[in-house]
């Protein structure tokens, strides 16, 4: 199976080389543990290889991702300026419509079914980043939901993305997880304590890659200004 860097070389080590391409990846975990930044790396990489990239945010704003991505080394503004990458936010687009009407802004009403984010998806993507799903997901009833990312799921690949879904932690928990059983494979990232040296650590957990060798151990990471840097965690200062 081909795969697609991930713009970490730690972790394209751990996953033979990639996430697998033409198939779909979910990063979960806590606020602020870092999923965004495995997406800005991932975005970032692929432009430098000349794909044609896309981050859908349901969050933050273009200008935010921008920014993000230079404090840690890695500008996209050059790609997002020519058009090979595109940031778009649907919310924003979204309120921009709905503002236009009488009803004014009105959130609660973006009911957007999961499988029609296809619509935000110009032929020739290549890799594709969707931060945040949880967003939508809580949105829809739970008997509906494993359908609505079976169907992103399908739709995504048909159109020959290779596709890094985020979810925030909280969002997971309440609709049970099920988003696990219809991706290819799935990342989560952590944030506890390491008893040994009493601090906080942020550790990488790969629960799911189909076709792949992975090993269950977690690995700890640090986001420093040069982005992200992965080490195994195994007899990692067990004693001092
Ligand atoms: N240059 C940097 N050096 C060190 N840490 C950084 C740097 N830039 C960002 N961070 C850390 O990264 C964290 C945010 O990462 P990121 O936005 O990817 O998290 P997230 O999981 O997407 O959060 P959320 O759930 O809020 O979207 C921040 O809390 C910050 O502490
Ligand atoms: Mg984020």
């Amino acid at each position: 199976m081909e795969r697609v860097s991930t713009g970490i070389e730690e972790l394209d080590r751990k996953l033979s080389g990639g996430y697998p391409e033409n198939k779909v990846t979910l990063i979960t975990g806590v606020a602020g543990s870092g999923k965004t930044i495995y997406g800005i790396h991932f975005l970032h990489r692929n432009c430098v290889e000349g794909r044609k990239c896309l981050m859908i945010a349901t969050e933050e704003t273009p200008e935010d991702i921008l920014y993000q991505a230079e404090l840690l080394g890695h500008d996209i503004k050059p790609y997002y300026e020519s058009g090979q990458l595109t940031i778009e936010n649907i919310f924003k687009s979204r309120s921009e419509i709905i503002g236009q009407t009488r009803y004014g802004f009105k959130p609660e009403s973006f009911d957007i079914e999961i499988p029609n984010l296809i619509e935000f998806i110009r032929d020739g993507t290549e890799c594709l980043v969707i931060d945040n799903l949880g967003t939508l997901a809580l949105r829809v009833p739970i008997k509906k939901l494993r359908d609505q990312f079976d169907g992103l799921n399908y739709l995504v690949r048909k159109k020959g993305c290779t596709t890094l879904l985020i979810m925030d932690e909280s969002a997971h928990n309440l609709t049970n997880q099920i988003a696990e059983y219809s991706v290819y494979g799935s990342i989560r990232l952590l944030v506890k304590e390491n008893a040994y040296l009493g601090k906080m650590e942020r550790y990488l957990y790969i629960p799911k890659m189909r076709s792949t060798p992975i090993s269950l151990d977690m690995s700890i990471f640090e986001i420093t200004s040069e982005g992200i840097k992965i080490r195994d965690a195994e007899g990692e200062n067990l004693v001092e």
